[in-house]
Protein backbone atom coordinates (compact mmCIF):
# COMPACT_ATOMS: atom_id res chain seq x y z
CA UNK A 1 0.00 0.00 0.00
CA UNK A 2 1.46 3.27 -1.08
CA UNK A 3 1.96 5.59 1.84
CA UNK A 4 0.38 9.14 1.63
CA UNK A 5 3.09 12.44 3.00
CA UNK A 6 2.78 12.42 6.73
CA UNK A 7 2.93 16.19 8.06
CA UNK A 8 3.19 17.17 11.49
CA UNK A 9 2.27 20.66 13.66
CA UNK A 10 3.32 21.17 16.71
CA UNK A 11 0.96 23.97 18.52
CA UNK A 12 -2.42 23.33 17.28
CA UNK A 13 -3.53 27.74 18.07
CA UNK A 14 -3.92 29.68 15.69
CA UNK A 15 -1.32 29.50 12.91
CA UNK A 16 -0.98 26.11 13.33
CA UNK A 17 -4.59 25.22 13.27
CA UNK A 18 -4.76 27.28 10.25
CA UNK A 19 -1.84 25.64 8.74
CA UNK A 20 -3.51 22.77 8.98
CA UNK A 21 -6.63 23.64 7.37
CA UNK A 22 -4.85 24.88 3.98
CA UNK A 23 -2.29 21.74 3.89
CA UNK A 24 -5.42 20.17 3.63
CA UNK A 25 -7.57 21.76 1.28
CA UNK A 26 -4.08 21.66 -0.62
CA UNK A 27 -4.27 17.65 -0.24
CA UNK A 28 -0.50 17.79 0.89
CA UNK A 29 -0.99 14.54 3.31
CA UNK A 30 -1.98 12.99 6.05
CA UNK A 31 -2.16 15.48 9.00
CA UNK A 32 -1.04 15.25 12.62
CA UNK A 33 -1.81 18.11 15.09
CA UNK A 34 -0.28 18.47 18.51
CA UNK A 35 -0.84 20.66 21.35
CA UNK A 36 -0.37 20.59 25.22
CA UNK A 37 -3.88 22.01 25.79
CA UNK A 38 -6.19 18.40 26.13
CA UNK A 39 -8.87 18.62 23.46
CA UNK A 40 -7.88 21.70 21.55
CA UNK A 41 -5.78 19.32 19.17
CA UNK A 42 -8.08 16.78 19.07
CA UNK A 43 -11.02 18.43 18.84
CA UNK A 44 -9.84 20.60 16.20
CA UNK A 45 -8.62 17.81 14.29
CA UNK A 46 -12.36 16.02 14.33
CA UNK A 47 -13.76 19.21 13.37
CA UNK A 48 -11.33 19.69 10.26
CA UNK A 49 -11.52 15.96 9.34
CA UNK A 50 -15.73 16.49 9.42
CA UNK A 51 -14.89 19.26 6.95
CA UNK A 52 -13.25 16.44 4.55
CA UNK A 53 -16.47 15.53 2.29
CA UNK A 54 -17.69 18.53 1.90
CA UNK A 55 -14.22 19.77 0.46
CA UNK A 56 -12.95 16.87 -0.98
CA UNK A 57 -10.42 15.77 0.62
CA UNK A 58 -8.91 12.02 1.60
CA UNK A 59 -6.95 12.63 4.73
CA UNK A 60 -6.18 11.23 7.94
CA UNK A 61 -6.15 13.93 10.02
CA UNK A 62 -5.38 13.39 14.09
CA UNK A 63 -5.53 15.26 17.20
CA UNK A 64 -2.75 14.46 20.27
CA UNK A 65 -1.29 15.77 23.17
CA UNK A 66 1.62 12.99 22.49
CA UNK A 67 4.48 12.40 20.01
CA UNK A 68 4.00 9.10 18.87
CA UNK A 69 1.36 9.61 16.27
CA UNK A 70 4.01 11.88 14.83
CA UNK A 71 6.75 9.31 13.94
CA UNK A 72 8.23 9.39 10.41
CA UNK A 73 6.82 12.48 9.48
CA UNK A 74 7.89 13.83 6.56
CA UNK A 75 7.79 17.48 7.29
CA UNK A 76 6.92 19.25 11.07
CA UNK A 77 6.02 22.61 11.53
CA UNK A 78 6.56 23.65 15.01
CA UNK A 79 4.62 26.82 16.23
CA UNK A 80 4.18 25.85 19.57
CA UNK A 81 5.00 28.88 22.07
CA UNK A 82 4.06 31.54 23.58
CA UNK A 83 2.86 34.67 20.90
CA UNK A 84 3.78 38.18 20.97
CA UNK A 85 1.30 40.05 23.00
CA UNK A 86 -0.50 43.47 24.06
CA UNK A 87 -0.29 44.65 27.30
CA UNK A 88 -3.86 45.21 28.91
CA UNK A 89 -2.06 47.21 30.99
CA UNK A 90 0.90 49.32 29.84
CA UNK A 91 0.14 48.66 26.14
CA UNK A 92 2.98 47.10 25.43
CA UNK A 93 3.77 44.75 22.90
CA UNK A 94 5.85 41.83 24.15
CA UNK A 95 9.12 41.63 22.40
CA UNK A 96 10.65 39.18 20.29
CA UNK A 97 13.43 39.18 22.77
CA UNK A 98 11.85 38.69 25.53
CA UNK A 99 9.69 35.93 24.14
CA UNK A 100 13.58 33.83 23.91
CA UNK A 101 13.78 32.27 27.35
CA UNK A 102 9.90 31.13 27.40
CA UNK A 103 9.92 29.87 23.83
CA UNK A 104 13.52 28.28 24.02
CA UNK A 105 12.66 26.10 26.70
CA UNK A 106 9.32 25.04 24.64
CA UNK A 107 10.69 24.61 21.44
CA UNK A 108 13.75 22.80 22.81
CA UNK A 109 11.43 20.38 24.37
CA UNK A 110 9.07 19.77 21.77
CA UNK A 111 12.05 19.16 19.07
CA UNK A 112 13.47 16.43 21.18
CA UNK A 113 9.80 14.79 20.93
CA UNK A 114 9.97 15.10 17.49
CA UNK A 115 13.57 14.45 16.07
CA UNK A 116 13.34 10.86 17.91
CA UNK A 117 10.13 9.44 16.08
CA UNK A 118 10.91 11.28 12.92
CA UNK A 119 14.63 11.08 11.94
CA UNK A 120 14.38 12.24 8.37
CA UNK A 121 11.42 14.71 8.65
CA UNK A 122 12.06 18.53 7.60
CA UNK A 123 11.18 20.61 10.38
CA UNK A 124 10.09 23.61 9.43
CA UNK A 125 10.28 26.65 12.79
CA UNK A 126 7.28 29.19 13.04
CA UNK A 127 7.64 30.38 16.82
CA UNK A 128 8.94 33.29 17.72
CA UNK A 129 11.83 34.90 17.99
CA UNK A 130 11.83 32.77 14.80
CA UNK A 131 15.74 33.45 14.08
CA UNK A 132 16.34 31.88 17.76
CA UNK A 133 14.46 29.30 17.68
CA UNK A 134 15.56 28.34 14.47
CA UNK A 135 19.40 27.66 16.25
CA UNK A 136 17.95 25.89 19.18
CA UNK A 137 15.72 23.64 16.87
CA UNK A 138 18.88 23.44 14.74
CA UNK A 139 21.04 22.21 17.97
CA UNK A 140 18.21 20.16 19.49
CA UNK A 141 17.49 17.97 16.59
CA UNK A 142 21.13 17.27 15.58
CA UNK A 143 19.64 16.96 12.24
CA UNK A 144 21.41 18.54 9.22
CA UNK A 145 21.24 21.91 8.32
CA UNK A 146 19.16 21.15 5.10
CA UNK A 147 16.23 20.03 7.07
CA UNK A 148 16.09 22.96 10.08
CA UNK A 149 14.18 26.34 8.23
CA UNK A 150 12.76 28.98 9.79
CA UNK A 151 9.44 30.63 8.07
CA UNK A 152 9.71 34.50 7.49
CA UNK A 153 10.69 35.55 4.39
CA UNK A 154 7.82 34.26 2.53
CA UNK A 155 5.26 35.68 5.08
CA UNK A 156 7.45 38.98 5.44
CA UNK A 157 7.47 38.59 1.28
CA UNK A 158 4.10 37.95 1.33
CA UNK A 159 3.09 41.32 2.85
CA UNK A 160 5.61 43.58 0.51
CA UNK A 161 3.93 41.99 -2.33
CA UNK A 162 0.43 42.37 -0.93
CA UNK A 163 1.07 46.33 -0.48
CA UNK A 164 2.11 46.58 -3.75
CA UNK A 165 -0.87 45.10 -5.57
CA UNK A 166 -2.60 47.68 -4.04
CA UNK A 167 -0.72 50.69 -4.30
CA UNK A 168 -0.68 49.53 -8.14
CA UNK A 169 -4.11 47.84 -8.36
CA UNK A 170 -2.66 45.11 -10.14
CA UNK A 171 -3.15 40.73 -9.32
CA UNK A 172 -0.50 40.00 -6.54
CA UNK A 173 0.27 37.00 -9.16
CA UNK A 174 2.16 39.60 -11.04
CA UNK A 175 4.78 40.56 -8.48
CA UNK A 176 7.93 39.43 -8.16
CA UNK A 177 10.49 40.16 -5.37
CA UNK A 178 11.87 38.69 -1.85
CA UNK A 179 12.40 40.46 1.54
CA UNK A 180 15.55 38.78 2.95
CA UNK A 181 17.36 39.17 6.53
CA UNK A 182 16.07 38.31 9.77
CA UNK A 183 12.33 38.59 10.41
CA UNK A 184 11.20 42.24 12.05
CA UNK A 185 12.25 45.54 12.25
CA UNK A 186 15.70 44.28 10.24
CA UNK A 187 14.26 42.64 7.11
CA UNK A 188 15.84 43.52 3.89
CA UNK A 189 13.48 44.19 1.04
CA UNK A 190 15.03 44.41 -2.35
CA UNK A 191 13.30 46.96 -4.47
CA UNK A 192 15.88 47.10 -7.02
CA UNK A 193 14.53 43.04 -7.46
CA UNK A 194 11.19 43.64 -7.35
CA UNK A 195 9.19 43.95 -10.41
CA UNK A 196 5.56 43.59 -12.10
CA UNK A 197 5.62 41.37 -14.57
CA UNK A 198 9.16 41.98 -15.35
CA UNK A 199 8.45 45.74 -15.10
CA UNK A 200 11.35 47.18 -12.21
CA UNK A 201 8.85 48.66 -9.60
CA UNK A 202 11.30 51.57 -9.71
CA UNK A 203 9.38 52.55 -13.13
CA UNK A 204 6.15 52.29 -11.75
CA UNK A 205 6.09 53.87 -7.93
CA UNK A 206 7.98 56.71 -6.89
CA UNK A 207 10.38 56.40 -4.13
CA UNK A 208 8.44 57.90 -0.89
CA UNK A 209 5.41 55.43 -1.97
CA UNK A 210 7.87 52.32 -2.39
CA UNK A 211 9.81 53.47 1.15
CA UNK A 212 6.24 53.53 2.65
CA UNK A 213 5.63 50.47 1.45
CA UNK A 214 9.27 48.50 2.70
CA UNK A 215 8.19 50.57 5.99
CA UNK A 216 4.90 49.20 6.38
CA UNK A 217 6.36 45.41 5.28
CA UNK A 218 8.76 45.76 8.19
CA UNK A 219 6.08 47.24 11.04
CA UNK A 220 3.59 43.96 9.07
CA UNK A 221 3.59 42.15 12.07
CA UNK A 222 3.07 44.68 14.39
CA UNK A 223 0.06 46.37 12.38
CA UNK A 224 -2.06 42.93 12.69
CA UNK A 225 -0.91 42.78 16.39
CA UNK A 226 -1.82 46.53 17.20
CA UNK A 227 -5.73 45.88 15.44
CA UNK A 228 -6.65 42.15 16.98
CA UNK A 229 -4.70 42.46 20.36
CA UNK A 230 -2.47 39.34 19.36
CA UNK A 231 -0.06 38.01 16.38
CA UNK A 232 -2.01 37.16 12.98
CA UNK A 233 -2.30 33.89 11.59
CA UNK A 234 -3.86 33.48 7.91
CA UNK A 235 -0.53 35.02 6.44
CA UNK A 236 1.79 33.05 8.70
CA UNK A 237 -0.05 29.72 7.98
CA UNK A 238 -0.17 30.20 4.51
CA UNK A 239 3.48 30.74 4.32
CA UNK A 240 4.40 27.80 6.50
CA UNK A 241 2.09 25.71 4.18
CA UNK A 242 3.63 27.14 1.14
CA UNK A 243 7.18 25.85 1.94
CA UNK A 244 5.45 22.25 2.95
CA UNK A 245 4.09 22.11 -0.23
CA UNK A 246 7.47 22.93 -1.84
CA UNK A 247 8.61 20.38 0.17
CA UNK A 248 6.10 17.76 -0.05
CA UNK A 249 5.69 17.63 -3.90
CA UNK A 250 9.82 18.29 -4.36
CA UNK A 251 8.65 21.53 -6.38
CA UNK A 252 12.27 23.31 -6.21
CA UNK A 253 10.65 26.05 -5.84
CA UNK A 254 12.67 29.35 -4.80
CA UNK A 255 11.50 30.85 -1.07
CA UNK A 256 13.48 33.30 0.82
CA UNK A 257 13.63 31.16 3.91
CA UNK A 258 15.94 31.29 7.70
CA UNK A 259 18.20 28.89 6.69
CA UNK A 260 21.96 27.85 8.50
CA UNK A 261 24.41 29.58 6.03
CA UNK A 262 28.04 28.20 5.90
CA UNK A 263 29.65 31.50 4.33
CA UNK A 264 27.39 32.20 1.82
CA UNK A 265 26.76 36.29 1.61
CA UNK A 266 30.06 35.84 4.06
CA UNK A 267 28.36 34.65 7.39
CA UNK A 268 28.61 31.85 8.89
CA UNK A 269 26.84 29.47 11.66
CA UNK A 270 23.86 32.21 11.31
CA UNK A 271 20.54 31.55 10.12
CA UNK A 272 19.36 33.85 8.18
CA UNK A 273 16.64 35.06 5.49
CA UNK A 274 18.12 34.21 2.03
CA UNK A 275 16.50 32.90 -0.71
CA UNK A 276 16.51 28.97 -1.18
CA UNK A 277 15.74 26.04 -3.65
CA UNK A 278 13.15 23.96 -1.25
CA UNK A 279 12.22 20.72 -2.56
CA UNK A 280 11.98 17.07 -0.70
CA UNK A 281 15.39 17.36 0.89
CA UNK A 282 14.58 20.51 2.23
CA UNK A 283 16.96 23.40 1.78
CA UNK A 284 18.67 21.67 -1.24
CA UNK A 285 20.51 24.93 -2.14
CA UNK A 286 21.10 28.71 -1.03
CA UNK A 287 21.53 30.96 -3.94
CA UNK A 288 23.45 33.88 -3.65
CA UNK A 289 22.60 36.99 -5.47
CA UNK A 290 24.39 39.65 -6.05
CA UNK A 291 23.23 42.91 -3.80
CA UNK A 292 24.60 46.48 -3.59
CA UNK A 293 25.80 48.29 -0.50
CA UNK A 294 23.26 49.33 0.93
CA UNK A 295 21.57 45.99 0.67
CA UNK A 296 24.80 44.44 2.04
CA UNK A 297 24.71 46.57 5.21
CA UNK A 298 21.08 46.36 5.74
CA UNK A 299 21.84 42.62 5.63
CA UNK A 300 24.69 43.07 8.31
CA UNK A 301 22.44 44.96 10.56
CA UNK A 302 20.00 42.00 10.40
CA UNK A 303 23.14 39.91 10.71
CA UNK A 304 23.45 41.54 14.29
CA UNK A 305 19.77 41.31 15.30
CA UNK A 306 20.12 37.80 15.05
CA UNK A 307 23.50 37.19 17.03
CA UNK A 308 22.07 39.43 19.64
CA UNK A 309 19.58 37.05 20.27
CA UNK A 310 21.50 33.98 19.36
CA UNK A 311 24.06 34.88 22.40
CA UNK A 312 21.27 34.95 24.33
CA UNK A 313 21.22 31.02 24.08
CA UNK A 314 23.07 28.04 25.27
CA UNK A 315 24.23 26.94 22.04
CA UNK A 316 27.28 28.14 19.51
CA UNK A 317 27.22 32.22 18.13
CA UNK A 318 27.45 33.18 14.91
CA UNK A 319 30.15 34.72 13.44
CA UNK A 320 30.78 36.53 10.09
CA UNK A 321 33.43 34.77 7.99
N1 LIG B 1 3.91 21.68 23.27
C1 LIG B 1 2.92 21.75 22.35
N2 LIG B 1 2.19 22.87 22.16
C2 LIG B 1 2.45 23.93 22.93
C3 LIG B 1 3.48 23.92 23.89
C4 LIG B 1 4.21 22.72 24.05
N3 LIG B 1 5.19 22.61 24.95
N4 LIG B 1 3.49 25.11 24.52
C5 LIG B 1 2.53 25.88 23.94
N5 LIG B 1 1.90 25.15 22.99
C6 LIG B 1 0.79 25.53 22.16
C7 LIG B 1 -0.26 26.37 22.87
O1 LIG B 1 -1.10 25.57 23.68
C8 LIG B 1 -1.00 27.01 21.71
O2 LIG B 1 -2.12 26.25 21.30
O3 LIG B 1 1.22 26.37 21.09
C9 LIG B 1 0.05 27.02 20.59
C10 LIG B 1 0.42 28.41 20.13
O4 LIG B 1 -0.70 28.94 19.53
P1 LIG B 1 -1.17 30.46 19.73
O5 LIG B 1 -1.00 30.83 21.15
O6 LIG B 1 -2.51 30.60 19.09
O7 LIG B 1 -0.07 31.25 18.90
P2 LIG B 1 0.02 31.48 17.34
O8 LIG B 1 -0.59 32.78 17.00
O9 LIG B 1 -0.46 30.27 16.63
O10 LIG B 1 1.58 31.66 17.14
C11 LIG B 1 2.45 30.55 17.25
O11 LIG B 1 4.11 31.52 15.83
O12 LIG B 1 4.24 33.62 14.88
C12 LIG B 1 4.68 32.78 15.92
O13 LIG B 1 5.11 34.32 17.72
C13 LIG B 1 4.27 33.32 17.28
O14 LIG B 1 5.65 31.82 18.52
C14 LIG B 1 4.33 32.09 18.10
C15 LIG B 1 3.89 31.00 17.12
Amino acid sequence: MSRRNKITIVGAGNVGATAAHWAAQKHLGDIVLVDIVQGVPQGKALDLAEAAPVMGFDLKIVGTNGYDETADSDVVVITAGVPRKKDPVTGKFTSRDELVEINRKIVGGVTREIASRSPNAVLICVSNPLDAMCHVMYAESGFPKERVIGMAGVLDTARYKYFISEALNVSVDDIHGMVLGGHGDTMVPLPSHTSVAGIPLTELLPQDKIDAIIQRTRGGGGEIVGLLGYSGYYAPAAASVAMVEAIVRDRKRVLPCAALLSGEYGYKDLFIGVPCVLGKGGVEKVIEMKLGDKEKGMLEISANAVRELVALLPYGKGQAT
